[in-house]
């Protein structure tokens, strides 16, 4: 396989612990993009009856947040440029503290939108910060493993509020559940105030000896940090950067689609369908409304749990056979749960489990595949001059298509049927392996410089790394 075989003669480096522990400070950006698409869905009922929202109202609680973490990944790309990837970490957290303290005490509706669009501009800012952070300090034979622990991040989240929604069910207290997590926030404040600024945008900006510094740093030698330094600087000949790159050059504009691409493609494959439905296609499959939101408990320890494969594996099978494999196991998965569906599932034990462990079928498939790999993907193939544009526009798309597949999933459960709904997603996944052979590049052990100057001189997208 040719995919495989590129960094085989290249001496492996081990893994410095301060790169290490720097990547997982800044990951913890992830644990918040988690904990707060998790966490609305069992909040909602008891903002309901509090509040006495319509259905309407609901939908503006819930989407708040979509809307403003567009918003934050669109305008993340120029204030990183400027202010650099720590300072927006900070501004970061701290609108993460303000959001999830505006929601806890909202006394009224339009409050507690504004603070879910808040917590949203928060999470647009770290989903668009954390992994390019993370791709710019991480070594190249561990990149991908390390924006992986983003993505395990998220899926933490993800669990730990699925959790505390179904514990704090019991007692009903919404506020609680919105608060509880503004706790990270502060963790996650105080941690990337110890970190230190992207070698990649300290050159940017000129401030070479800071960039070697960093460097030296985090790779604890000063033979790699002169190498590496020197291969950064060589990049940044070329005098464009952001919308003007984007406008004069093609290859540019190839790296700005494929990014977009593949988030559209990473909210396609359905997950958030999974992550926000779950309890109801649980009882769509027959299970009772506590086996349903225990159901969904694991289906956020499965996803958890098959991110590790990703780390373990990422650097070393590659990205393309493992995006492969996963939309494979994503499509037979969605495929089945429609067949299921189609003959009923109501009065067999056994249709019912067999739903259930297709459905975890689809999340290990995404878990160790699309899931991290997207992230992964996205702040590789970006050259460094257009990287904050190309990041926000991957981002953006990120949470816009979130917002379509979220907002369209019980319509068309009604329209097409809920068999059909999953054969959609079925046939979404079965496409996605195609487009992933043509059009993926494979970036496994190549520097992020190497990546842009094969991408720059206008390789074909699925030869790019090679
Ligand atoms: C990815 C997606 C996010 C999804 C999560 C599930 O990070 O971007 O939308 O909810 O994976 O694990």
């Amino acid at each position: 396989m040719s995919d495989v075989g590129v960094v085989e003669s290249v001496p492996r480096v081990s893994l410095n612990g301060r790169s290490a522990l720097v990547a997982t400070l800044a990951a913890v950006a992830g644990l918040m993009f988690g904990l707060d698409l998790g966490v609305i869905s069992g909040a909602l009922k008891f903002i309901g009856i509090e509040f006495q929202v319509n259905d309407f109202g609901k939908e503006c609680i819930v989407s708040g947040m979509m809307v403003g973490a567009a918003l934050g990944a669109l305008f993340g790309g120029r204030l990183s440029y400027i202010l650099g990837r720590k300072k927006l970490l900070i501004i970061s957290a701290l609108l993460f503290i303000s959001g999830s303290a505006l929601c806890a005490l909202a006394p009224s509706v339009p409050v507690l939108i504004a603070g879910r669009v808040v917590l949203g501009l928060a999470i647009g800012v770290a989903s668009f910060t954390a992994p390019l952070y993370i791709s710019e300090i991480a070594h190249q034979q561990h990149r991908g493993a390390l924006i992986s622990v983003y993505q395990l991040m998220i899926t933490v989240g993800i669990l730990v509020a699925f959790i505390s929604d179904a514990i704090l069910a019991y007692s009903g207290s919404w506020r609680w559940m919105l608060g509880i997590v503004g706790v990270p926030g502060v963790l996650f404040l105080i941690g990337v105030l110890f970190l230190p600024d992207s070698p990649r945008w300290l050159v940017l900006r000129g401030r070479h000896d800071e960039a070697f510094d960093v460097l030296h740093g985090l790779r604890g030698n000063d033979t790699h940090a002169r190498d590496e330094i020197v291969e950064i600087r060589d990049q940044l000949a070329q005098a464009d950067g952001g919308y003007t790159l984007f406008k004069r050059n093609p290859n540019f504009r190839r790296a700005v689609y494929l990014g977009v691409a593949l988030q559209a493609i990473q909210q396609f494959t359905g997950i958030n369908v999974v992550m926000y439905y779950a309890p109801h296609i649980f009882e769509m499959a027959g299970f009772g409304t506590s086996a349903a939101l225990w159901g969904t408990v694991i289906v956020g320890l499965v996803n958890v749990l098959s991110t590790f494969i990703a780390i373990g594996y990422v650097d070393r099978w590659g990205r393309r056979p493992m995006l492969i494999a996963g939309f494979i196991m994503m499509a037979l998965g969605m495929f089945t749960v429609g067949i299921l569906l189609y003959f009923g599932t109501g009065n067999s034990d056994l249709a019912r489990y067999a739903a259930v462990a297709m459905l975890l079928c689809f999340i290990v498939g995404f878990a160790f595949s699309a899931g991290p790999l997207v992230w992964i993907l996205c702040s590789e193939v970006q050259p460094m001059k257009g990287r904050d544009f190309g990041i926000g526009c991957s981002t953006f798309t990120n949470w816009g298509t979130n917002m379509i597949v979220g907002l369209t999933f019980l319509s068309l459960l009604t329209t097409l049927g809920s068999a059909q709904t999953f054969w959609l997603y079925a046939l979404l996944n079965l496409i996605f392996i195609f487009v992933t052979m043509k059009f993926v590049p494979e970036t496994r052990g190549v520097s992020l410089e190497q990546i842009e100057r094969n991408l720059m001189a206008g390789k074909p997208l699925n030869r790019i790394g090679l």
